[in-house]
């Protein structure tokens, strides 16, 4: 998936801007990713890509801490 695919739908939220969420404003829910871009506020369809995407984040943070 590329950095500008559009990962919700109903709202038109990249991927990009998912992950600034989570990078820059520490949203850790799928809530939080909502409250910030209104990703997964439509028909929820793309909230497990948001999940993943914020599980995939926090294991990448928990790596590079223990490195
Ligand atoms: S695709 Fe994201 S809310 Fe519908």
């Amino acid at each position: 998936m590329s950095q500008n695919e559009v990962l919700c739908r109903c709202l038109n939220v990249t991927r990009q801007e998912v992950e600034q969420a989570i990078d820059v404003f520490a949203a850790s829910t799928e809530q939080e990713v909502g409250r910030l871009t209104e990703a997964g506020t439509g028909c929820m369809c793309c909230r497990r890509c948001i999940r993943d995407l914020i599980r995939e984040k926090q294991q990448q943070s928990a790596v590079l801490r223990t490195a």
